[in-house]
């Protein structure tokens, strides 16, 4: 168990209010369980819980892991569970959370490196696995001789999935990763139907074949907790009801 201990600072402006911030902690290389670490932050009603946790760092232990980069919600890198909902720590105001006690736990159904960073090689490996590029019998595409245009209405037809940002929110929060750790998950599966959407592409047989599977799209039970919880809009499980139209020929 990782050590708990409680650290206080103080108040740091007369419109700042105090949180408890609860982290937790776990080292795979040496504890054989988790456990929390509660500091007290002060916080102003823009800050967000990744300042937070960047302000224990700074002020009271550097060595809490975490891993973020942009923090303007772009690059996918600061997923984890805040107040048990997964959620990006960078778009994540705790005034929003209404609530005086923060937890801030690692992504579900991903490996722990260390406290709140997480493994994402499988979630890149799937990833890739479902070719997300587009794919074409012929080579004007490489050569840029030729413009590709697409109506509005085609367009639409994957645009919002093209707003991933990889966070691996979606296959945190999905109750089949939880209980089957080889399913492909909705973040791939939503991009293979962005691919096999796109009126440019010609790779809907061999994508389509890829992700059907006992693990693939028909291990999907439709519990759209994956579409609740993206930070950017997009609905892997209306994705994957699209995809399956491909998949039973309702859709071409
Ligand atoms: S679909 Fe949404 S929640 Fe899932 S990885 Fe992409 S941006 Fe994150
Ligand atoms: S730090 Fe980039 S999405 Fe949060």
């Amino acid at each position: 168990m990782a050590q708990v201990s409680s650290i206080s600072n103080e108040q740091t402006s007369p419109t700042s209010k105090l949180i408890t911030l609860r982290i937790s902690r776990f080292n795979p290389e040496h504890d054989e369980s988790s456990g929390f670490m509660e500091f007290s932050v002060s916080y102003e009603k823009w800050t967000t819980v990744l300042e937070a946790i960047l302000d224990v760092k700074k002020h009271h232990d550097h060595s809490v892991g975490v891993r973020y980069s942009c923090r303007q919600a772009t690059c996918g890198s600061c997923g984890m569970i805040i107040n048990g909902k997964p959620r990006l720590a960078c778009f994540t105001k705790i005034s929003e959370l209404n609530s005086d006690v923060v937890t801030v736990e690692p992504m579900n159904n991903f490996p722990i490196i260390r406290d709140l960073a997480v493994k994402f090689e499988k979630l890149f490996d799937t990833h890739q696995k479902i070719k997300p590029y587009l794919i074409r019998d012929d080579t004007e595409i490489e050569s840029n001789e030729k413009e590709f245009l697409q109506s509005p209405e085609e367009v639409e037809q994957y645009i919002q999935f093209a707003n991933c940002i990889k966070c691996g929110l979606c296959n945190s929060a999905c109750p089949t990763m939880a209980t089957d750790s080889s399913f492909v998950g909705p973040q791939a599966l939503a991009q293979a139907y962005r691919y096999v959407a796109d009126s440019r592409d010609k790779g809907k047989d061999s994508r389509l074949k890829i992700i059907d599977d006992s693990h693939g799209i028909w291990r999907c039970h439709f519990a759209g907790s994956c579409s609740q919880v993206c930070p950017k809009g997009v609905d892997p499980a209306m994705g994957i009801q699209l995809l399956r139209g491909y998949m039973l020929g309702f859709r071409s």
